[in-house]
Parts: C-alpha cells; sequence; structure tokens
C-alpha cells in the first residue's frame, strides 16, 4: 500500500522514500520565487491592449460543434442570441471591499517584499502583462505578453468582469464568484510575518462573506475562490509558527467552499485550473494560424528540458534528467534558466526550444506542477510526466482522461532506482505514434490558453470557461444532493491522498 503524502512547511514530505525530491530547504523555494518573479526581460513598455482586443460579441452560445476550426459557424452563431442560454451558468460577482482586491493591486509594490523587482508591470492587460514587442518571429505578432505565472486570480477576476452570464439577482445565480485575490495577499507575507498577519485577511474574508445574504442559500458551497498559488500554500495544518503559508481553507467556512488553483491539494473542494501561459489569443484565426504552425514546424531535438540545475537537484529527478539530456548528445536541448543564462519567463526563449522539439520532459519541481507543461502543450511538444501528479490527478477538467493520448509517462516511483534510459525510451516510439500524440497535443491548445476577456465562445471553450463548466457541474451535484434533503457536505471537503500516488494511473507500455 502506497502511503500518501503529507505536507510539511509548504514543501513536500514523503512518508516513504518514493517522494524525496519534494524534500527541498526553504531556501529552494524563495530561488523558485525569486526565479518567477525575474523581470528582467521586460523592457518596461506597457502597451495598452484594451481596445485593439477583438470585437467577437460576449454573447455565449450553445454551439452546435465542439470542434475549434477555422471555418465553424461561430461568428454566425453570436447574431442569433438563444432566449435562455444562460441558464445554468449565472454567476453571481460578489462586491468585496476593495481590501480584498484593488488595493492590493494598488500597492502591488508591496506584494514581492525582500525582491528587487516588482510585480506592478504584470498587472497590466487583464493580468497578462506587458504585451510582447520584439518577438524575432518566434510567436504571432501580437496576443503575447510576459505574464506572471502567479497572475490567475487577476486574470479570472478580469475575464469573470466581461463573463456574459453575470447576474444581480443572486437567486438565479448557479454559482457565487468570491474575488479574492489570495495568493497577491499572502505573498505579502510569507517571509518573516507572524501567523496571524498571514491569516488575517482570511478571518476577515470569511467574517464578511457569511454576513451576505448569498451565503445561508448553501452554507457557501456555491461559492469558490480561486487563487494564483498552489493550493498548499493556503493548508498550513498547524498553528506552529515555523510552518508554511496560511490556513485559509482548513477555516470552517472556507471549508464549504470549492477553490481553484493552478496546483491542487489532496482536499477535494480544492480543484486544479491551468497556469496562465503568456499567449491569449483574442480571436479563433489566431489560435488556428498558432496551431498550423506548431503542426508544420520541423523538431531538430528529439527532447528538451527547460529549468535550471541545482546543487539541491543532485539526486533528483530533475538531476537524472539534466544528466541524461546532457549524455543524449544532439538529441536533447537543455534550456538552462539559471540567473544569467537564458531567460525562461520570456516565451520567446522557451518556444525556440519547445516547437523545435518532439518530447518535451516535466519532472516535478519545487511542487508536483510546473507551468512548462503548458508551455509545452503551447508548442506542440509532446510532454513527459515522471509523477502522476504534475498533470493527471490535476487539471481534470482541462485534459483528456486517457494521458496516453496526449502525454508519455514514464513512471519514477523511486529516484534511488532510477534505470529510465530517457533517449532510449523515447526513440522507441513510432513515428507514427508521434504524430497522433502530437496532433492530441496541438488539439489542446485551445483549452489551456486564458484568452482574450472579449473572445469566447461555449464550444470553443477556453480554460476559463472549461474551469466554470467544472465548477458548475460539482455545484450542481451538491444542489442535486442538497434537493434530496441532505445537507450537501458529503464528501465534500475530504481528504484524499491517493489520487496523488502513482497507483490510480496505468504505467505506459509501448509494445
Ligand atoms: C485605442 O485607443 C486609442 C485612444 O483611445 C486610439 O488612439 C487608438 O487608435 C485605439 N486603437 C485601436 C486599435 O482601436
Ligand atoms: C454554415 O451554416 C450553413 C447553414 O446554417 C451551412 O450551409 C454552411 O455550410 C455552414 N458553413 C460552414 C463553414 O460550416
Ligand atoms: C498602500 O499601503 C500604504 C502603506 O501600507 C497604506 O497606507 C495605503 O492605505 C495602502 N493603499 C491602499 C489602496 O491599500
Ligand atoms: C430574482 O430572481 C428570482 C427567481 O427567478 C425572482 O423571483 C425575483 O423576482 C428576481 N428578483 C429581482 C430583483 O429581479
Ligand atoms: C504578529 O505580528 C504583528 C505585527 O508584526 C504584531 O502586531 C502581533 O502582536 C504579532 N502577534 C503575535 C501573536 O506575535
Ligand atoms: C515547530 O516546528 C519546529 C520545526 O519543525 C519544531 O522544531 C518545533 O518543535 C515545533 N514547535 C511546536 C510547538 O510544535
Ligand atoms: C458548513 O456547512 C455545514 C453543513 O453542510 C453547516 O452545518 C455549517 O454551518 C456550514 N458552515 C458555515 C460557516 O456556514
Amino acid at each position: 500500500m502506497e502511503k500518501p503524502i503529507s505536507i510539511v512547511t509548504g514543501k513536500f514530505r514523503s512518508n516513504n522514500h518514493s517522494n524525496v525530491w519534494f524534500v527541498v530547504p526553504l531556501f529552494s523555494i524563495l530561488c523558485f520565487v525569486l526565479l518567477c518573479f525575474d523581470y528582467s526581460a521586460l523592457s518596461g513598455t506597457n502597451t495598452d491592449t484594451d481596445n485593439t482586443s477583438f470585437s467577437f460579441s460576449d454573447t455565449t452560445q450553445k454551439s452546435i460543434s465542439n470542434e475549434f476550426t477555422k471555418d465553424s459557424n461561430f461568428s454566425k452563431l453570436l447574431d442569433d442570441p438563444l432566449p435562455d442560454s444562460c441558464s445554468g451558468r449565472y454567476i453571481y460577482l460578489h462586491d468585496l471591499p476593495s481590501r480584498f482586491n484593488r488595493d492590493l493591486l494598488e500597492n502591488c509594490s508591496l506584494i514581492t517584499p525582500g525582491t528587487e523587482k516588482n510585480i506592478c508591470p504584470y498587472i497590466d492587460n487583464f493580468g497578462f502583462g506587458p504585451e510582447i514587442v520584439n518577438s524575432e518571429n518566434v510567436l504571432l505578432k501580437q496576443s503575447w505578453f510576459n505574464t506572471n505565472q502567479f497572475m490567475l486570480e487577476v486574470i479570472f477576476h478580469n475575464k469573470m468582469m466581461k463573463y456574459s452570464c453575470l447576474t444581480h439577482n443572486s437567486s438565479l445565480a448557479s454559482a457565487v464568484f468570491v474575488p479574492f485575490y489570495a495568493g497577491l495577499d499572502m505573498s505579502r507575507y510569507l517571509w518573516g510575518f507572524n501567523i496571524s498577519v498571514r491569516d488575517s485577511s482570511s478571518h476577515e474574508l470569511m467574517n464578511w462573506l457569511v454576513k451576505q445574504k448569498e451565503w445561508s442559500r448553501m452554507s457557501g458551497r456555491d461559492h469558490f475562490l480561486v487563487a494564483g498559488r498552489i493550493a498548499w500554500d493556503f493548508r498550513r495544518q498547524t498553528d506552529n509558527e515555523s510552518d508554511w503559508g496560511s490556513k485559509l481553507r482548513f477555516l470552517p467556512e472556507s471549508q464549504n467552499m470549492s477553490m481553484m488553483s493552478i496546483e491542487s491539494s489532496s482536499w477535494n473542494n480544492d480543484y486544479a485550473v491551468p497556469y496562465p501561459t503568456c499567449f491569449h489569443p483574442s480571436s479563433a484565426d489566431e489560435i488556428v494560424e498558432w496551431q498550423e504552425r506548431m503542426r508544420a514546424h520541423k523538431r531538430a531535438y528529439l527532447f528538451a528540458f527547460a529549468g535550471a540545475p541545482r546543487p539541491e537537484y543532485k539526486d533528483s529527478v530533475r538531476g537524472k534528467i539534466i544528466d541524461e539530456c546532457l549524455e543524449s548528445g544532439n538529441d536533447c536541448y537543455l534550456l538552462d534558466c539559471n540567473y544569467g543564462k537564458v531567460n525562461c519567463d520570456n516565451p520567446v526563449n522557451v518556444m525556440k526550444v519547445f516547437r523545435n522539439s518532439v518530447f518535451c520532459l516535466q519532472p516535478p519541481g519545487d511542487s508536483y506542477t510546473r507551468r512548462s507543461m503548458f508551455d509545452s502543450i503551447l508548442a506542440g511538444c509532446i510532454p513527459v510526466f515522471f509523477h502522476p501528479g504534475t498533470a493527471f490527478a490535476q487539471y481534470k477538467w482541462h485534459l483528456p482522461k486517457n494521458h496516453k493520448s496526449y502525454s508519455v509517462y514514464l513512471p519514477v516511483k523511486d529516484v534511488k532506482e532510477w534505470d529510465i534510459k530517457i533517449k532510449e525510451r523515447l526513440s522507441e516510439i513510432s513515428e507514427e505514434k508521434v504524430v497522433r500524440l502530437r496532433e492530441e497535443v496541438i488539439k489542446l491548445i485551445p483549452k489551456v490558453v486564458y484568452a482574450d476577456p472579449s473572445y469566447g465562445s461555449e464550444g470553443n471553450e477556453d480554460a476559463f470557461e472549461l474551469a466554470l463548466k467544472g465548477m458548475f457541474e460539482r455545484i450542481e451535484e451538491v444542489r442535486e444532493m442538497m434537493r434530496q434533503g441532505k445537507d450537501g457536505s458529503e464528501g465534500f471537503d475530504d481528504r484524499d491522498d491517493y489520487k496523488y500516488t502513482f497507483s490510480p494511473y496505468e504505467a505506459q507500455i509501448w509494445t
């Protein structure tokens, strides 16, 4: 029987030996964050794209087609709104006191204490960040931005404000969105602040929420939050000052709510949605154009890895991968993201390598997940996973259930027994199979992007719309339970560590 992972001070510590790479010093988390907040590639230009956006009507329709094709009758449908097209999809958007969201942006320089760069430029353009002006012909001319990977809560809120099925009448609403910038709020206090400071906004928010009339209908079970950090950051399990993060998600009110974030936790009311990448298309045509480019691109490398070789990773999966990459000569490209080398926050640098590679290796890092796997999908580079927690156990609303249809899985239960010869394993995969996998990856592109808020329609759903769809379905299940006279709490916030173990996921067999 596999033992579950337990979380200690915000890092991942295992009860057995299969997950030793999660034991990282606080220092490396700091490095990770510093790295993510490395803005050195930014020119400082602040192009306002608010009015350059594609002018699709916001009206969301039932679409007859689920395929994302250029010649769909998509725009034609928009002229012909169906009467109750919002039925079952109405959202009530809570107008929170500004200290829970807008004030944080206004005082954005407080969000990254201890880093010399500030997060302010990343707030522009709906949270997409500054538009990339010089893309060296690697990217499309527009729709690419320097997006910070922690901006999901800002992006989500901005998209929600343009959502076509908002209602002021909360009794019509299928769900209640609470636009608290939980990750940005906590980023101010992650280092050097005591737990009462770290938890203060969480307490204030919950006190405010339960007083609103929307709360009582389902005791909060139709409410949801969105956070731009991993869910573990909000799951501090003790009040030991040395423990990591806040206990937002363990407050009794919060336990009745759902939260989406870039990586979920072991609790069933946490849901994972894609990291924001740097591509935010503003039309169906742009997506098709990008897909066609990636489909046609010649790929010189069998595989690639983007990440920083760091001494503390020597005996981790990451360390082994770097070793094998270096040993594979021209078959592997190592994109070294260390300081002073290549800036991996700049999508030009990442896309140059990924679009040139057949496979992209996605080992767990400081946590299970990485934004890089979504970069790999954008580039039509088939992701290679080593742990089920990196994707299969996470993005269930966005990725196909059959992980073999779009990825390669080389499970590493114990890095001490590492015997994968990556190059050999990947070379075994037939060209025909590679083409099929790549096509599935390319088909995922529209589902993992956060499109320009003025664009979007059911049937051509982006990451935001798929997330809402998942949320509506989940809340409807609870509502159904309540109709049957139960209180809706059954299984709602249960803990399930099993989903992050190796057992539920079938290993890959190629022959
Ligand atoms: C955007 O707005 C500015 C000022 O309102 C205007 O000068 C510019 O032409 C607009 N751009 C587009 C593409 O509409
Ligand atoms: C659009 O719809 C019309 C009929 O509603 C159909 O005749 C036509 O072939 C469709 N066009 C495309 C590109 O699907
Ligand atoms: C910004 O921070 C300063 C100093 O902490 C505070 O006085 C001010 O009220 C804050 N502004 C907003 C809009 O929160
Ligand atoms: C809100 O919706 C409910 C249910 O449809 C309806 O009975 C009520 O009159 C609406 N309230 C307002 C203020 O429109
Ligand atoms: C936590 O820190 C705040 C401000 O730094 C301080 O006012 C408060 O007394 C501290 N609380 C505890 C319990 O130490
Ligand atoms: C708090 O955590 C530290 C480090 O893990 C440990 O040494 C200490 O004993 C803990 N304190 C309490 C009160 O549990
Ligand atoms: C959470 O839900 C349970 C029942 O499902 C309810 O008893 C409890 O009061 C709710 N908590 C809050 C803070 O509303």
